[in-house]
């Protein structure tokens, strides 16, 4: 078999075989496979796309690349979730509580922040003395004791996943849908869990910014996942708006504290009682009105923040700045944003936030960057607020001062305001399962 056939195949549009495709991950992996032929590959894949079934079984080569990990130590069916990412999406650190609270099991790896987006993994670390990194049999015991664990990902989870899209990031491939359904899915199956709910973000501070490419993401994904086997379903929600108010570590943790014990924001509150009672639906607890009751009595009743309080103090972490969140260090330097006119925020563009938070020092501009727990935006009015000329629209908090004002310059260029009230947004606009789709809005 010769990779110069294959990639020849694939640029002519032709359907790969499992060997074909089998053959290439496993010779890229072991080296026979040259990065140039491999880049061509991918290329060719970006303009020819791949079917249902050799995405399926790239999906399942590129997982069985490194550790497949057997949890089942752990009693029970395992649910994961994964968010395709955005800006202030801190709905893991509130959903898996939940999730555990209502008796459900969840052992996830989550992953690191990059560019404008940030990453569970950084906002867990917030929380001082907190370990994200347990041996398997603390991971497991963690998980059968509380029900919930969340570690980072370790490190030969999917390594062709990595090496792919290394690739991918310098020979402009990273915007295909395939390549990053089987790239989310490959580390999802790695992972071991019986059933996988996906929060597919779509807007302008989503991976997927049309409701049509998000809803073609979370098919090609719910179809890796059913063809392995695992209960899998998708949620696609709004990404054209910060989710709550809060972007950057610690405040992101405060703010889901809050949401834990029943005071978070609306939207931040609905986005996570539906993705958890969509968890708990693949789990089999009910259907899924049941599943959104129980996941509102847990947070009522406030036995969802104490199963979080009982996973942070197993893994290490000070629970008390969790009883009181006054207690998270504070950044030494703030500075609000003003508006500069009066009328209603018609837009926001989401990604520019998540600059504006990377430049106080919340995210990382390259991998090796440190990040500044205590930095981020705290945002006082959002989308179809009515502002004041004068009034302030976020706070900046940073222990850099100098970033102030370029942070703020990127902040009031994302905001857009216009005299008319925009109209309201739907927040989940739709779910995906098998051969399904449900539509939650009208348009589109
Ligand atoms: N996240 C991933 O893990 N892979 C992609 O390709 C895109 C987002």
């Amino acid at each position: 078999m010769r990779i110069f056939d294959i990639i020849d195949k694939k640029k002519h549009g032709g359907r790969l075989t499992d060997v074909e495709i089998e053959y290439m991950i496993e010779a890229f992996i072991s080296g026979k496979i040259a990065d140039y032929q491999m880049s061509a590959m991918l290329m060719a894949i970006w303009f020819r796309g791949m079917n249902d079934h050799e995405l399926a079984v790239l999906t399942q080569a590129m997982a069985k690349s490194g550790d497949m990990i057997d949890l089942s130590a752990i009693s029970g069916k395992k649910v994961d979730k994964h968010s395709t990412g955005g800006v202030g999406d801190k709905t893991t650190l509130v959903v898996v509580p939940i999730v555990a609270a209502c008796g459900g099991k969840v052992a996830k790896m989550s992953g690191r922040g990059l560019g404008h987006t940030g990453g569970t993994i950084d906002k867990l670390e917030a929380i001082p003395g907190m370990r994200t990194s347990l041996s398997q049999e603390e991971f497991f015991a963690t998980v059968n004791k509380i029900g919930a664990a969340i570690i980072g990902q370790t490190g030969n989870l999917a390594p062709a996943d990595k090496k792919i899209y290394a690739l991918r990031d310098v020979t402009a491939t990273v915007d295909s849908i395939p390549l990053i359904a089987s790239s989310i899915m490959s580390k999802k199956l790695a992972a071991g869990s019986d059933c996988i709910l996906l929060d597919v973000k779509t807007g302008s501070g989503a991976f997927m910014k049309t409701f049509a490419d998000s809803v073609k993401l979370a098919q090609k994904m719910v179809a890796i996942g059913t063809h392995a086997k695992k209960k899998t379903a998708a949620l696609i929600t709004d990404m054209d708006i910060p989710l709550g108010h809060a972007v950057g570590n610690s405040l992101e943790v405060i703010e889901a504290v809050d949401t834990l014990c029943g005071k978070g924001p609306d939207d931040l509150t609905e986005v996570c009682i539906q993705l958890a009672a969509n968890m708990l639906y693949l789990l089999e607890k009910g259907n899924i009105a049941e599943c959104q009751k129980m996941a509102r009595r847990v947070l009522n009743n406030g036995s969802a923040f104490e199963k979080f309080i009982a996973m942070v103090a197993a893994q290490g972490g000070d629970i008390s700045v969790l009883r009181d969140t006054e207690k998270f260090p504070k950044a030494p330097y703030k500075k609000s944003v003003l508006s500069d006119s009066d009328g209603y925020i018609t837009k926001m563009d989401v990604e520019k936030c998540g600059i504006a938070s990377m430049i106080l020092g919340a995210g990382r501009e390259n991998k090796d960057s440190v990040i500044d727990f205590s930095a981020g935006i705290l945002i006082t009015k959002k989308y179809g607020d009515r502002v004041k000329k004068g009034e302030k629209l976020a706070v900046l908090y940073t222990g850099k001062r100098e970033r102030l004002e370029q942070a703020e310059n990127v902040y009031k260029r994302s905001v857009k305001i216009g005299s008319k009230k925009p109209e309201q947004r739907s927040l989940i606009l739709a779910r995906v399962e098998k051969n399904k789709i449900e539509k939650f809005f009208s348009g589109e």
